[in-house]
Formats: structure tokens, C-alpha cells, sequence
């Protein structure tokens, strides 16, 4: 029996493809590689295709034994969903009712989904409790809000068990170094940082320096990506026992500013990179730190690499050694 992850050759799950592998899983990769590295996919069976080709998923199903699904494939970025809704809503709903639809024709009745802290949109209790208020500021958000709410119909009609999972502020790269980001064009804080002291950039723009913080600047709550990935391990083995239907948040529950962020990128670089201040980033709440309790409760997971600095060191690890990220 294997699993079929979605997405698999992006960051999240090429890390998470990583894992499962590390525990025995037999793994079925499925990729369009818009935004993937097939070099990223360690092992498994890989396959280059779209969710929204309905023979292509077809062919998928029928040719796996498949007993769970980890969906991550996605467009992830704030900015771009804000220009572009359609394409989010083609990628991320379209695409994700069409696996939805291959699943229940298959009698596949088990599926981990990557929901995102951007369901909450301007949080109401800092740290964000997943019963708190889902109001979404952007289509990204929307658009996997839109997916945990078919989840929920999906498995008191067709029985689906599902688990969504919260992420906040994915980083860092793989302890071994083989994978880790590489986003053409690149958005997110610390590739940007670690590509400027690399010198592939100028400068760090920090983006607003007027919020209601303590050195004006966003506070975000940082998660090592391979603390991401054994999460879906854990939320696998549980839908595997007969766990119900449940969402978690994914972060450390510690929230650094984006100067916290450059300052100790300095310190773990050794490079006094040059950082100017700009305008603020449409779309960004101030603070946004996870409660993870619910999840180290009812999973027991546990963060490994959960203090900034090595967070950092390890991505530093990843750009130092692949300038040029998966170079294709
Ligand atoms: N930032 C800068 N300069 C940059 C890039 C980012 O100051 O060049 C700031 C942002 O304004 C933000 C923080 O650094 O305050 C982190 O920004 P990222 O772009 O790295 O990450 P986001 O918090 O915007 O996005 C993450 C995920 C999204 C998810 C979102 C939830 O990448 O998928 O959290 O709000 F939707």
C-alpha cells in the first residue's frame, strides 16, 4: 500500500517524501513541476503530471495500490493570490476537488492536507488557537479554507478522514544538505536573507517598520521544515488507527521580528549583509505565533530544531552549498 504525495517535489513535501521514506513507507510522488524540483524527490515513484487532468490521476490510482494521500501541491503566495485569485482558486480548489473526487472513486478514505496560518487573516488571540476565528485576508487563504470545509462535507458523506495542517513560517533545509529552498522568484524572509549574504542580492528590504511591535517590525513564528514533515508522519499513523477528522496548527509557538530574524542571520553567517527598510507588504498581519499544543497533545509531536539559530544554520547550509538551488 503506499502514499501518494502531492506536490511532492516542493519544498514541504520533498522533505516530508524524506520522512516517510526514513519510515518505510512505499511513496507515490506526483508533481507538474511548476514550482518543484524533480532532483528535490529523493525516492519513491515519481510522476510529472496535474491534478486537474482527470486521466492522468486516473492513471495514477490505478496503477498504485493507494491507502492514503498528503496533499501538498499548491500556489502558496500571498502577494501573487491577491493579483491572481482565479489561479488560485483553479490550482488549489479545482485541482484539489478533482483528487477529492479520484479518492472517493477509489475508495481511498484517508488524506493529510497543507492548510496554512493565512485561514485566520488578522488573528484575534496571539498565540492562535485553531478555534479561533477564520476570517481570511487574501484568496490563499481563502482558497484553503474553501478545502478544509470540503473536507468536513466530504467525510460526513463519503466517510474521508482528514487532517489539515496549520502552517506558519516553514524554513530552514534538510540536516543532511542534499535538499532544501529554492523558489524562482524568490518571496520568503530567510532565502532572501541567506541569498543577500551570498551576495546574489543587494540588499534585505524589511518590509514595514511602523507596526504594533516591539521594534515596529512583523513578528512571525519560524518551523523547521523537517518538524513540518514528520508532523504528516504523525497525522498519517493516527488517520491510520482510526483518528478522526482533525486540524492542527504547525509552528513553535515563539514569534522573532523580521530585524530579530536578520540579526541573528548576521551572527550565523558571519556576513554584515546590507538590510534597508521599506514600505509595508499589503496583506501582512503584525504578529502571527501558532498554539501547537493540540497537536504535541493528541499526535505528540515534538519540534527537534526548534530554535531559530539552527533553523537558519541549516538552510545557510542548503544556499551556501547549492548557489543555484536544484540548478534547473
Ligand atoms: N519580509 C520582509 N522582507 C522580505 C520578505 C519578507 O520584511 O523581503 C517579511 C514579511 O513582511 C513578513 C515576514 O518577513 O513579515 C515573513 O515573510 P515571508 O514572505 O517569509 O512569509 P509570510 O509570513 O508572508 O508567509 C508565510 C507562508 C505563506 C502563508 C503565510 C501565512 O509562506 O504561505 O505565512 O500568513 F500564507
Amino acid at each position: 500500500m503506499a502514499v501518494l504525495v502531492t506536490g511532492g517535489a516542493g519544498y514541504i513535501g520533498s522533505h516530508t517524501v524524506v520522512e516517510l521514506l526514513e519510515a518505510s513507507e512505499e511513496v507515490v510522488v506526483v508533481d507538474n513541476l511548476q514550482k518543484g524540483h524533480e532532483k528535490a524527490v529523493v525516492g519513491g515513484k515519481f510522476y510529472h503530471g496535474d491534478l486537474r487532468d482527470e486521466e492522468f490521476l486516473k492513471k495514477v490510482f490505478e496503477e498504485n495500490d493507494i491507502e492514503a494521500v498528503i496533499h501538498f501541491a499548491a500556489d502558496s503566495l500571498v502577494g501573487e493570490s491577491v493579483k491572481d485569485p482565479l489561479k488560485y482558486y483553479n490550482n488549489n480548489v479545482v485541482a484539489t476537488l478533482r483528487l477529492l473526487t479520484a479518492m472517493k472513486e477509489h475508495g481511498v478514505s484517508k488524506i493529510v492536507f497543507s492548510s496554512t496560518a493565512a485561514t485566520y487573516g488578522e488573528p484575534e488571540n496571539i498565540p492562535i488557537l485553531e478555534t479561533d476565528r477564520t476570517v481570511p485576508t487574501n484568496p490563499y487563504g481563502e482558497t484553503k479554507l474553501a478545502i478544509e470545509k470540503a473536507l468536513k462535507w466530504a467525510d460526513s458523506a463519503y466517510g474521508i478522514k482528514y487532517t489539515a495542517l496549520r502552517y506558519f513560517n516553514a524554513a530552514g533545509a534538510h540536516p543532511s544538505g542534499k535538499i532544501g529552498e529554492d523558489h524562482k522568484p524568490e518571496s520568503h524572509l530567510i532565502p532572501i536573507i541567506l541569498k543577500t549574504a551570498l551576495g546574489q542580492m543587494e540588499s534585505v528590504s524589511i518590509f514595514g517598520t511602523d507596526y504594533n511591535t516591539p521594534d515596529g517590525t512583523c513578528i512571525r513564528d519560524y518551523i523547521h521544515v523537517t518538524d513540518l514533515a514528520q508532523a504528516h508522519v504523525l497525522a498519517l499513523q493516527r488517520l491510520r488507527e482510526n483518528g478522526e477528522s482533525r486540524i492542527y496548527n504547525l509552528g513553535n509557538g515563539m514569534g522573532f521580528s523580521v530585524k530579530q530574524v536578520v540579526e541573528l542571520a548576521r551572527e550565523v553567517t558571519g556576513v554584515p549583509f546590507k538590510v534597508v527598510n521599506g514600505p509595508r507588504r499589503p496583506g501582512d498581519p503584525a504578529v502571527l505565533v501558532a498554539s501547537s499544543g493540540k497537536i504535541q497533545r493528541e499526535l505528540g509531536w515534538q519540534p527537534r530544531f526548534n530554535d531559530l539559530w539552527t533553523i537558519i544554520e541549516t538552510a545557510w547550509n542548503w544556499h551556501k552549498n547549492h548557489p543555484d538551488g536544484f540548478g534547473d
